[in-house]
């Protein structure tokens, strides 16, 4: 090999370092957050022996040349370090046995960080730990019986022996499983998503790629306020309370080849003129676009076969291309960074937009792909939250809205309003769930449902989800996606009718009135240019023949202005109808 080429990797070597020292410092200061976060319960050390085997565990099963070994080895040594952070370890040991291969032992288990101490009698070492000053490490023999609180795990076997016992107060929410009622919920941290099952995330060929990617994002600016963040937050409350009526619209995707400034304006203000429509009916509106980060798209099939072959779905432009092409379909991870620099783009023209009343125009988007949004997460010192620098409020879709799964495990620990797509498969059960660990607080404003069940399920499941939500006493806001369950095929396109979308905009308003809940408003799939993608419309309709015309979407069928603005009218006419009830029953 010649010098130049030893130089030239060897240079590759020192810049992994640097990579790998800043990800170790981040990592060290996470630690650091969330010792604040934990407030009080900083100052006793307790155990995290499940945490640490699951994180160890996850890491085994994805090496593949590394050996578990030094997997195992490499991250106890960095999660000793990271514990030290929120609370010094100290180990009290003791044994009447072979101290030195007890130290080796320990060091290997519990890495080189902590402080190592010799006891006079394992009932001194397991005094210190039930104090939760101190983890004991004594023989297996010796550690009976313990004292309240304290937890005894293996550390040490031989041949099938038990030799020594780490003794120690574990931590509450290892005591018990987690989701029960009235248990805890584990530590969140703005990656604690990635031990829970995800569906719609794409799969990226080139970690590092993906790596370097998140690592550039997270570098960036926020694109919005974590002020605004709680104004719209207010809002939402005033929403839930039937003091406000929620306008949220914008496109299904946005993308790369659709961009410009006059095209971001024409849809903010159409969705401003909307507004007024709606908010002549007499209650503010409150505005918020589905633009500046509404990218990754969840799909049916994640796959597609074209041509006979088989090539991974279209996700967005902030995963892939829309050609039916192996190369443009291979999920990029360079893509989030142009994504995320066009929605600073568009975000800048939002905010340029004041309606009137000055209130901004808010901006929303489906929080799908994960990598890009733990990457905007940020942390606030001053009230001590996590929260997205994505956008104001985030959306859970009804194909990731498992309880249990990666998505709301992101959504729960973000302070922005979340909004949660119910289609016709929601359980009441898995709905309460999902309240609870969204909202284990039952904050104003936290928590909008966007019901889209499609005209035909509409009157079947809309009673049994707000009935479910009532039924807990727990005030929430409902607002209708009319777009998401009234998709069909016409002339070999994706469509949507306005008479569907009317009809059950119209059912909504009417079983929340019967249900005595607030109907909140409206959430819509929109554009300011004049396609033609959606049939139907009273001011101007559009039949099957003309659908091929402008028919430009990514992915889901829009309203075009007059087709939105037909909608505004009849949601208008539906909140003034809403109102008249209202003062006639007082
Ligand atoms: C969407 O809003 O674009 C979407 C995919 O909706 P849903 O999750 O309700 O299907
Ligand atoms: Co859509």
């Amino acid at each position: 090999m010649r010098d130049h080429d030893l130089a030239r990797l060897r240079g590759e070597i020192d810049s992994l370092d640097d990579q790998l020292l800043d990800l170790v410092e981040r990592r060290l200061a996470l630690s650091a957050a969330i010792a604040v976060a934990k407030g009080a319960d900083r100052a006793h050390l307790k155990l995290r022996p499940e945490r640490q085997r699951a994180v160890v565990a996850r890491l085994q099963a994805k090496a593949a040349p590394a050996s578990a070994d030094a997997v195992a080895h490499v991250w106890r040594e960095l999660m000793a370090h990271s514990l030290e952070r929120q609370a010094p370890t100290r180990l009290m040991l003791w044994t009447d046995g072979d101290r030195e291969q007890l130290v080796r032992l320990v060091r290997e288990r519990f890495g080189s960080a902590a402080a190592l101490l010799w006891t006079i009698s394992p009932e001194e070492a397991l005094r210190h730990a039930a104090g939760g000053e101190a983890v004991a490490i004594i023989p297996s023999g010796r550690a009976a019986p313990l004292p309240a609180g304290v937890v005894a795990f293996e550390i040490l076997h031989d041949a099938g022996r038990s030799l020594a016992v780490a003794a120690g107060r574990v931590a509450e929410e290892e005591e018990e499983e987690e989701d029960g009622p009235g248990r805890r919920a584990a530590p969140w941290s703005p990656g604690s998503w990635r031990e829970r099952p995800a569906t719609q995330l794409p799969v990226y060929r080139d970690p590092r790629a993906l790596s370097r990617a998140e690592r550039r994002l997270a570098g960036r600016a926020p694109l919005v306020d974590l002020h605004d963040v709680d104004g719209l937050r207010q809002r939402l409350a005033e929403v839930a309370e039937g003091k406000a009526l929620l306008l949220q619209g914008g496109d299904c995707a946005e993308t790369f080849r659709e961009h410009s400034a006059a095209r971001v304006r024409a849809t903010a203000d159409l969705l401003l003129d909307m507004g007024r429509t709606i908010g002549a009916a007499g209650r503010p509106v409150v505005q918020v676009a589905r633009m500046a980060g509404q990218w990754a798209k969840p799909r049916s099939s994640l796959t597609e076969w074209v041509g006979g072959v088989e090539l991974p779905a279209y996700q967005g432009d902030a995963v892939n291309g829309e050609a039916a092409t192996p190369a443009s379909r291979t999920p990029d991870p360079a893509r989030m960074l142009r994504a995320h620099d066009q929605a600073a783009a568009t975000a800048a023209l939002l905010w340029s937009l004041v309606p009137d009343g000055g209130e901004p125009v808010y901006a929303s988007h489906e929080a799908l792909l994960l990598p890009y949004e733990q990457a905007l997460v940020r942390y606030d010192e001053l009230s001590d939250r996590w929260w997205s620098g994505s956008g104001h409020m985030l959306w859970i879709g009804d194909r990731t809205r498992d309880p249990a799964g990666a998505h709301v495990e992101f959504a729960r620990g973000i302070a922005n309003p979340i909004g949660v797509k119910c289609g016709p498969g929601l359980g009441e059960d898995d709905l309460l769930r999902l309240l609870d660990r969204l909202d284990p607080e039952q904050a104003p404003g936290r928590v909008t449902l966007i019901a889209r069940l499609g005209l035909r399920h509409v009157e079947a499941h809309l009673p049994r989800l707000i009935g479910a939500v009532r039924g807990e006493g727990r005030r929430v806001g409902w607002i209708v996606d009319p777009m998401h369950g009234n998709t069909r095929r016409a002339a070999g396109r994706k469509t949507r009718l306005l008479a569907d979308i009317a009809a059950e905009t119209r059912a909504f308003f009417q079983i929340a009135a019967a249900e005595g809940v607030e109907a909140g408003g409206i959430h819509l799939e929109l554009t300011g240019q004049a396609v033609t993608e959606c049939l139907g419309g009273d001011r101007r309709p559009l039949a099957e023949r003309d659908l091929g015309r402008a028919y430009l979407t990514a992915c889901d069928p829009r309203l075009n202005p007059d087709q939105a603005r037909d909608i505004a009218e009849l949601v208008a006419g539906l909140a003034a109808e809403g109102a008249g009830r209202e003062a006639r029953a007082a």
